[in-house]
């Protein structure tokens, strides 16, 4: 498939296909593995430059992967994030209030899908509030693959000036947050480069938002359009952790994943995948794989067959599942809990797509209580 920018992947679209080659040693995610990058022929102007190349986790594999993983991995353990629950209530139940406060209509997502997991992970990375929605636009711009290259640069350079400063004040201030952990392991043994650092910071921050924001607003899409899968949660016939694995697969708030490479020929269901060529992972069409889904088009809260990809596999698998399952349920949870007559607004456009192709969701969801 041609990406935005006319760069050519090979997008893997089939569940068994995916979960086999999210687990392959001879797959990596270093982009010097890839020809287009490594013999310079990738567009200097190309948008998704920024978001393949990011120092972190994501672009690394082997040892360097497990070193970075690693040093943030403490922080998402079970029992730390069970810890974490009591102020994901208090701040769920502090947005609701705030949404009976407004007037008519409102836009779920911008007044309660998005806040509640940026804040959570704003305390986590120990940032002030006042900068949250303008990391969240930079990291916007960043997801987006209709940005210009342009703006996606702008946008990468604004984030690690801000997260930059971040750290400097850290640096002078110690908290009792990730970004001094961080801080104190490049200190104290030099486990981690100073761009590694902040590129680190910014995979949690754009990680542990934008996809739970995506969630949650598809979540609540999915319920409102089918009535009868809501009744069976709210007569508790099925609990609200059946809604957020059926959303996580029906609706995959990543739609895609950029970049994999193989590091060696592969050969998946019949194609060559040859060395330095590059892989997109397709979270969205993989939910949708009738051939191992039956009726995968139907959002079904007792289906059988719950396991999904959308939260990766592999060495990669996503750190904050956990979080993201414990931040979702919460949301969902005590918002049908106090609205149980919450309905899409009357009169408003039809929900738009992102977009993006990384992030899959809506751009606006307007309700009424
Ligand atoms: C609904 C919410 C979420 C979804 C759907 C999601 C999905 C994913 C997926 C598909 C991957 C694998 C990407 C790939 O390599 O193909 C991933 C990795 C990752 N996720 Fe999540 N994620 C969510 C929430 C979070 C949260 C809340 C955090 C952190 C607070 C987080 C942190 C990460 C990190 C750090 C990685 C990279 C792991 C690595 O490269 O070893 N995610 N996520």
């Amino acid at each position: 498939m041609e990406l935005p920018g006319g760069v050519v992947v090979w997008a893997i679209t089939h569940h068994d296909a995916l979960q086999r080659l999210l687990a392959d040693p001879r797959i990596g995610k270093d982009p010097r593995l890839w020809n287009e990058f490594r013999e310079g022929r990738l567009p200097a102007d190309w948008p998704l430059r920024s978001f393949v190349t990011v120092p972190g986790m994501v672009t690394a594999d082997g040892e360097d992967h497990r070193r970075l993983r690693g040093l943030v991995s403490q922080a998402f353990t079970p029992r730390r994030i069970a810890e974490l629950q009591p102020r994901i209530e208090r701040l769920t139940d502090e947005l609701l209030t705030a949404v009976a406060g407004l007037q008519g209509p409102f836009d779920l997502r911008a007044h309660f899908a998005y806040p509640l997991p940026m804040q959570v992970i704003g305390e986590l990375l120990g940032l002030d509030p006042s900068q949250q929605d303008e990391l969240h636009v930079l990291s916007d711009t960043l997801v987006s693959s209709s940005a210009t290259a342009e703006r996606a640069a702008a946008a990468n350079q604004g984030l690690f000036a801000l997260l930059g400063s971040v750290v400097a004040a850290k640096r002078e201030q110690p908290g009792e947050d990730l970004t001094t952990a961080l801080i104190a392991a490049r200190e104290a043994d030099d486990r981690l480069t100073e761009i590694e650092l902040v590129g680190t910071m910014l995979l949690m921050l754009i990680a542990g938002h934008e996809t739970t924001l995506n969630l949650i607003t598809n979540a609540v899409r999915a319920l409102l359009a089918h009535p009868e899968q809501l009744r069976l949660v709210l007569d508790g016939e099925v609990g609200w952790a059946a809604v957020v694995e059926e959303t996580l697969r029906y609706d995959s708030p990543v739609g895609q994943f950029p970049l994999r490479y193989a590091a060696e020929p592969i050969e998946v269901g019949g194609v060559l995948i040859r060395a330095g060529e590059a892989i997109l992972a397709s979270y969205a069409a993989v939910g949708r794989d009738e051939g191992h889904y039956p009726e995968a088009d139907r959002f079904d809260l007792t289906r059988a067959q719950t396991r999904h990809l959308s939260l990766g596999h592999g060495p990669h698998f996503c750190l904050g599942a956990g979080l993201a399952r414990l931040e979702a349920e919460t949301a969902l949870r005590e918002l049908f809990g106090r609205y149980p007559g919450l309905a899409l607004a009357e009169g408003k456009p039809a929900p738009v797509p992102l977009p993006s192709f990384i992030g899959n969701s809506v751009r606006q969801l307007y309700v009424t209580v």
